[in-house]
């Protein structure tokens, strides 16, 4: 989403640690805890893309409880990290934070700086992380820290001075360090061959029995190394997610990041605060997007659109000038394949419109209220504007599509195409049975089911003559 300079200190080569071994018992979900979604995506899938805005050489992602489902995901997932190695390294038992980046010593060089993240924590951004990676520089321990009224629960930054000594969990906190503020966020960076020292001093004599990873501070102290803190005010940045209600204010914070960027661009949001993008949105100029839209995949709105009330639009392009109205549910298939959905220029959809995989409209197409079209080309000026099915079609320019007619696409076993060459005019409540071609500037007249190809430029009427029987009298008891 955001976009930054990459990190361009050759010097300092990054090896992204990504804890993800926890179990997340107050999420209560069979899931595992990064495989829940924000904005469409798992959570451990935004750690990886931040990652991959870091430039980083590799990710080790430290994985444990539900490791098979976790390690899946990322295998599956060609997101952002096309072009840098993801390696996977169980931790089992899971004894603490050190423990877990213990896992990965084997992985990493001594040559670089070990930036350590978690799975759980998904809106970090990348330039806090390369300001972080600034202040380590090879030769100090960075830690990333913030000011919380209510620190309960966070290891405490212990200083002497302004000089950072220790962090103390709080359940090991005396109540002089528990008044304590600054906390530590759970990020930091350092350099890889002292890590990989400290790491191997560890122990586990303390109020929980784990590894503690923050007990390296120490270390780096008794060493001569400086810890920096660098501290940050942004709270959304270093929070973690351990249960639906903090998953779903994470998920707002992240769909504010995106409405405020977007208003930043020039787009009219009606309401930053109902407005749903899980993917990415493009937007030209002079776009307008009224309340409640949801936006998923890859959607591009060119110049001028405007999208109505209570959409929900996926993997879709749409063209200059387009209308979308009220309640109109576009769904593409995947993006840059014939799935994806084309909207031209100028066209009006809605509003309770369907467009479905592979519906590709030109420009001024109109389609409207309870109409669908599925993999379906609509040349430049069609219409559909009431209840209609329009399915495996080919329509022509200025073609005009009856009220309640539809193509019958399936034959129970077989898809198969209709044709309606330019200028038809289909009448209401048809059904055009394929395989068929309606001739340019054929007229097709209401209530017809055609099974037969037509000529251009003819009448087609295929239903049962009208009989009008005179002074008809109707049954009577
Ligand atoms: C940790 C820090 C604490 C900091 C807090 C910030 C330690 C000892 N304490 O505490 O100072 O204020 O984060 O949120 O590091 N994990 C594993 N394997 C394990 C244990 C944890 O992979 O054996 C993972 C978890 O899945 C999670 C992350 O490490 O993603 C942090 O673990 P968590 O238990 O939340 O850390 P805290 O005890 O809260
Ligand atoms: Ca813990």
């Amino acid at each position: 989403m955001t976009v930054i300079s990459k990190n361009t200190n050759t010097a300092n080569v990054v090896d992204v640690v990504i804890m993800a071994a926890g179990k997340g018992t107050r999420m209560k979900s069979k899931l595992p805890k990064v495989l829940h979604l924000l904005a469409g995506r798992a959570l451990l899938q935004h750690v990886v893309d931040t990652a991959a805005e870091l430039s980083a050489r590799q990710v080790v992602v430290i994985t444990g409880h539900g490791a098979i489902e976790v390690e899946a995901a990322l295998a599956g997932d060609t997101g952002a990290r096309a072009g840098f190695g993801i390696n996977c390294v169980r931790q089992e038992p899971q004894l603490g934070t050190g423990h877990a980046v213990q896992q990965a010593v084997p992985l990493l060089g001594d040559d670089g700086i070990v930036v350590v993240l978690s799975g759980d924590v998904p809106l970090t951004r990348a330039d806090t992380l390369m300001h972080l990676i600034a202040a380590c520089g090879g030769n100090k321990l960075a830690l990333l820290t913030i000011d919380f009224v209510d620190p309960a629960g966070y290891g405490r930054i212990v200083r002497q001075g302004q000089v950072v000594r220790a962090i103390v969990e709080q359940k090991d906190a005396s109540p002089e360090q528990r008044a304590i503020t600054e906390v530590y966020s759970g990020i930091m960076a350092a350099p890889a061959r002292a890590l990989k020292a400290w790491l191997a001093r560890l122990g586990n004599q303390n109020a929980q029995g784990e590894y503690y990873l923050t007990d390296i501070v120490k270390f780096a102290v008794a060493d001569g190394v400086p810890v920096v803190a660098h501290k940050i005010t942004d709270a959304c940045q270093v929070a973690g997610v351990n249960s639906p209600l903090q998953l779903a204010e994470l998920e707002r914070a992240y769909q504010k990041r995106v409405a405020v960027q977007l208003m930043e661009q020039g787009v009219r949001l009606a309401d930053p605060a109902r407005l749903d993008v899980r993917g990415v949105l493009q937007c030209g100029r002079d776009v307008s997007i009224d309340v409640n839209c949801v936006f998923e995949g890859q959607v591009s709105l060119g110049e001028g659109v405007k999208i109505g009330a209570n959409c929900m639009i996926a993997n879709a392009t749409i063209a200059a000038g387009a209308v979308i109205h009220p309640f109109t549910h576009i769904e593409g298939g995947q993006p840059g394949t014939k799935d994806a959905i084309e909207v031209g220029a100028g066209a009006r959809i809605g509003p309770f419109a369907r467009l479905r995989p592979g519906a590709k409209l030109g420009s001024d197409v109109h389609i409207g209220n309870f109409v669908e079209v599925k993999n379906s080309t609509l040349a430049k000026g069609a219409k559909a504007n009431h209840l209609a099915y329009l399915g495996d079609a080919t329509v022509g320019e200025r073609v005009n599509f009856g009220a309640g007619s539809i193509t019958a696409n399936y034959d129970g076993a077989f898809k198969h195409r209709t044709v309606i060459e330019a200028d038809v005019h289909v009448g209401s409540n048809c059904v055009l049975i394929a395989p068929l071609t309606i001739g340019a500037g054929g007229t097709v007249g209401g209530g017809s089911t055609l099974t037969k190809d037509t000529p251009p430029g003819a009448l087609s009427v295929a239903r049962a003559r009208q009989v009008s029987i005179a002074n008809w009298k109707r049954p009577a008891k």
